[in-house]
């Protein structure tokens, strides 16, 4: 067939299946839902698909704990071998471990990080991972109010009754097509689907760059000709990517924190912005601190395809809503077990 014919082919290909967009159910929009959250005409609106806010609606904490005494004898009088837990009481440490098994054993219950045989065995590598996770969530409660404010978070907020997390990142191997070089075919890592950018074909290292590194996000020039600011494009498209997840993450369009007229401007943006700006620098932080240092203690098949460990995101805690776990105040009855100095 000669190239007019493929032209024609494929003319007609896309007339027919843009009749099937039009003619077929599955290709409509989903019902949205949209709410106003600024001035009228200022465009500052929130819209969602409908079926997943009713998804997102069903997830909640888990049922109050019951009351557990401070007083009595301290956890290490009758286990020597605590290292971060050792000064609660004998009941506040029994009520955390069944805690434990709810938030993060699942079925396996306390054999997750457990030999059931032996409790005091600490060989198993959940249970090493298991202790760094409580001073981690410790740090979180107390040295990050500015982002988790007094709600905090417990292992369930990111754990949600599963071993390991759902909504974990690693980072992606990037442009590497089969039989394509640095040079020959080198794509400049454009056109090619990056999960942790929203599943746009935006920069895939984004989130190593911002919530492991701390590379700088400003990119909008405070002057008309570009003299102030040197950002480059790819600074810009680095920017979008982080912008992509954290979207993705609380379930919110960029007007949640920004009022598009002005991308930059702090003083015209919802406050939420400023909670964010912390969240940006609390993932960071936790992913250095806690989660990277723990690489080697982690068997090979959980980590990713470069060798690194799982890591934190805005949805590892989020997971799709702005306020996790819709708001539910985790952290209330557990202050005396995650909510004091690590
Ligand atoms: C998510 C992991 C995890 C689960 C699930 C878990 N534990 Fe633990 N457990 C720990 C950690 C971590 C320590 C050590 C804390 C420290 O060093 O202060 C510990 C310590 C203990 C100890 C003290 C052992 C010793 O002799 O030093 C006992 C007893 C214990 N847990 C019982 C339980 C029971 C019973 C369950 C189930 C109801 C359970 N644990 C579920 C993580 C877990
Ligand atoms: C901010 C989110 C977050 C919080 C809060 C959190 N964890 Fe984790 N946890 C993670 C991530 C990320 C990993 C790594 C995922 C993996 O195991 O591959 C992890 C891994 C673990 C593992 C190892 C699972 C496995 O089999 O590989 C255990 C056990 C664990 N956490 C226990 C806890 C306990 C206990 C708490 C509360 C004291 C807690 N976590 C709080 C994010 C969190
Ligand atoms: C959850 C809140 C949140 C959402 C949603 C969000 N942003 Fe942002 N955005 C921020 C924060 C916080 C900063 C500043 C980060 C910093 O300086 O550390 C920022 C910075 C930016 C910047 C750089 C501004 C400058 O000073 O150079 C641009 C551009 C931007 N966002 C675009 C977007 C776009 C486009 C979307 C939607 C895809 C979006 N944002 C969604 C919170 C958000
Ligand atoms: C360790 C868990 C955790 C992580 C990780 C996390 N957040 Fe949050 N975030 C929370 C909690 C808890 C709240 C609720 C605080 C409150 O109720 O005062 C919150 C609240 C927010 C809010 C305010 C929502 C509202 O409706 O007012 C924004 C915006 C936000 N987070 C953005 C982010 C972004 C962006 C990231 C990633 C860069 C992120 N968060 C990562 C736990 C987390």
């Amino acid at each position: 067939m000669r190239i007019s014919g493929w032209v024609y082919a494929g003319g007609a290909a896309a007339v027919l299946l843009g009749g099937l967009m039009v003619a077929t159910a599955g290709w409509s929009l989903p019902p949205a839902k949209s709410q106003q959250i600024g001035y009228r005409g200022v465009g500052m609106v929130q819209s969602k698909d409908a079926s997943v806010v009713a998804a997102q609606a069903k997830i909640t904490a888990p049922p109050p704990a019951y009351e557990a005494s401070a007083e009595g004898q301290r956890a290490k009088e009758v286990y020597p071998n605590l290292q971060v837990l050792g000064d609660l009481s004998e009941d506040q440490f029994n009520r955390l471990m069944a805690s434990f098994a709810e938030w993060v054993g699942g079925e396996q219950s306390c054999a997750y990080c457990h030999n059931p045989e032996n409790m005091g065995d600490y060989s198993k590598y959940q249970l090493i991972v298991a202790r760094r996770m409580i001073q981690m969530t410790r740090t979180i409660n107390t040295d990050w109010t500015s982002h988790v404010g007094q709600t905090g978070v417990t292992c369930y907020t990111c754990h949600a009754g599963q071993g390991v997390p759902k909504n974990v990142w690693f980072k992606e191997p990037g442009p590497t097509l089969p039989g394509h070089t640095k040079w020959v075919g080198y794509t400049g890592d454009q056109n090619i689907v990056a999960k942790n950018a929203g599943l746009t074909s935006l920069p895939h290292d984004a989130l190593s760059e911002y919530l492991l590194g701390d590379r700088a996000i400003r990119v909008h020039t405070n002057t008309a000709l570009p003299s102030g600011n040197k950002a480059t494009i790819m600074d810009t498209e680095h920017t979008w990517s982080l912008m992509m997840h954290m979207s993705e993450s609380l379930g919110q369009n960029c007007t949640f924190c920004h009022n598009s007229r002005a991308f930059n401007a702090w003083d015209e943006s919802p406050p939420q912005r400023v909670t964010a700006f912390y969240g940006i620098r609390m993932s960071r932080a936790v992913n250095k601190t806690y989660l990277e240092p723990l690489t080697s203690t982690f068997p090979r098949e959980r980590l990713g395809k470069t060798g690194d460990v799982a890591k934190v995101g805005c949805a590892t805690c989020h997971q799709g809503l702005n306020k996790p776990m819709n708001g539910a105040q985790m952290l209330k009855d557990f202050v005396a077990e995650l909510g004091k100095k690590p």
